[in-house]
């Protein structure tokens, strides 16, 4: 999906901004996400994470939840930002939620160097699961 460069640098910011929020007193390692919908809105998100562990919430699935919260149904592009050297990618389990809504989304990781990944939803998790699998199943 072509994103223009004015646009992907503003997701890239508001990334960027989003993980100063971040709530990672266990992990220390902070995260800000952004989300480009449908309607071209830009919503963003930090990871919060919780003193029963497992229950954390990374920073690209607050984006999203909060961008669907908003009424949004369309994920177009997705950027992730860590303060590290090198860039993070999402983990399985965004990945999957970002193919709800966005199965041909450009997701864009930046870090503190020059460091970027930059790849469609469909290459990072290949042969999904998603809503037409459910469309495809037998009447009980
Ligand atoms: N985390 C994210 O926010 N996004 C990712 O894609 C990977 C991991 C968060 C979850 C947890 O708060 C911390 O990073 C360490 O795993």
């Amino acid at each position: 999906m072509k994103i223009p460069a004015p646009l992907r640098r503003q997701l890239e910011s508001a990334a960027r901004r989003a993980a100063k929020a971040s709530y990672s007193p266990y992990s220390k390692f902070r995260v800000g996400a952004a989300v480009l919908t449908g309607s071209g809105r830009i919503y963003a998100g930090t990871n919060v994470e919780n003193a029963s562990y497992g229950l954390c919430n990374c920073a690209e699935r607050t984006a999203i939840f909060t961008a669907a919260a908003a009424g949004e149904r369309v994920v177009k592009a997705v950027a992730v930002y860590t303060p590290t050297r090198a860039a993070t990618a999402p983990c399985g389990a965004c990945r999957q939620v970002i193919n709800e809504f966005g199965p041909d989304a450009l997701v864009i990781s930046v870090c503190d160097s020059q460091d970027r990944l930059e790849a469609p939803l469909n290459q990072l998790l290949p042969v999904a699961f998603g809503p037409a699998q459910l469309k495809g199943r037998k009447k009980q």
